[in-house]
């Protein structure tokens, strides 16, 4: 599975880095780091709708540190399994 954070100007401000942080935190406690990759990505031209997210191909708006979390769970775990 392949997990692009953007990491574009507006997004690197709206704390993009803090994102890929926690992911790498999840991906090992979870013990995913064989299934996860994680990569960073240009603007993907939805700056006004939170961080998004590129998770095979499916992209995830609003994400932000308050619900990484969560997307976490529900579209990376659940898909992993
Ligand atoms: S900088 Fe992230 S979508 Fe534009």
């Amino acid at each position: 599975m392949i997990v692009k954070v953007c990491v574009g100007s507006s997004c690197h401000l709206k704390g993009s880095y803090l994102i890929i942080q926690r992911l790498q935190e999840l991906i090992k406690e979870n013990h995913l780091e064989d299934e996860v990759q994680l990569k960073g990505s240009f603007c993907m031209g939805k700056c006004i709708n939170g961080i998004p997210l590129e998770i095979d191909g499916q992209i995830v708006l609003q994400v932000g540190i308050t619900n990484i979390d969560e997307v976490f769970e529900k579209y990376i775990l659940k898909k992993g399994e």
